[in-house]
């Protein structure tokens, strides 16, 4: 059974994550060492700086400089997706699609963090499924138990009107372990990936995770890598 890694920043020179094909690939090596088969390439698109059309094309041609670059390498299957910090209108917006996981209708979702959490947000998450018939996937969802709105982004996800993602780092932290140990508990999280950033700021760190999972969460752990599985067979069909 393969592992699919859903959040990652290994792309050389796009955003804040890998800034060298070199880093890109060690970290690629550090996630096959992880025993991930597939890796989506997740850069962040954010709507106030990044124009679509452009940023779409600087993504696929580093997308394919990597792939070139791994081509004779045993490393995991490389896959483009995009994290997509939310914008007012995004229910509306009829090229959403574009920043699917590539070939699906599966969107790696950023709410915002540094400002509150609102109703009319909770209820465009709910039309992106709703009226787009687009998959959201809500990203590190951990870091808005703070929010007062998080149990409204709990609803959502018991509703199934989104999945929910959680970093494998916020698991070992002390900092986040308590939240997101509520959240594996509560069986709400479908989605274990490591949002990989560097080899030194947040290197992948999935078998760990899984290590500290294993014995009191072995049903909720066994669930998630059975939705990896899935999306991975799903990805290889497309
Ligand atoms: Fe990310």
């Amino acid at each position: 059974m393969g592992y699919v890694d859903i959040h990652s920043h290994i792309l050389p020179c796009i955003d804040d994550g890998a800034q060298s094909v070199e880093e890109s690939i060690a970290l690629l090596e550090q996630e096959k060492a992880n025993g991930v088969t597939s890796v989506i390439c997740t850069p962040h698109f954010y709507p106030e700086v990044d124009e679509l059309e452009a940023h779409l094309e600087k993504c696929a041609a580093a997308f394919k400089t990597l792939k070139a670059e791994i081509q004779h390498k045993e490393l995991p299957n490389l896959y483009l997706g995009h994290e997509v910090q939310y914008f007012t209108g995004i229910s509306k917006c009829q090229t959403l699609d574009k920043l699917c996981i590539s070939g699906t209708n599966v969107l790696l979702l950023e709410l915002p963090f540094l400002t509150p959490i609102t109703s009319s947000i909770i209820n465009e998450v709910k039309s992106i499924y709703h009226d787009l018939g687009i998959n959201v996937i809500l990203a590190h969802v951990e870091r808005y138990a703070k929010d007062r709105h998080y149990k409204d982004i709990i609803k959502l996800i018991k509703a199934g009107d989104a999945s929910a993602q959680i970093n494998a780092d916020s698991i070992i932290s002390p900092i986040t372990q308590k939240v997101t140990l509520k959240l594996i508990k509560g069986g709400l999280v479908s989605y274990i990936a490591s949002d990989a950033h560097s080899l030194s700021q947040r290197p992948v760190l999935l078998n760990k995770a899984f290590i500290l999972l294993k014995d009191k969460y072995y049903p909720q752990l066994t669930r998630c890598k059975k939705l990896s599985s899935k999306l991975e067979d799903m990805l290889e069909g497309v």
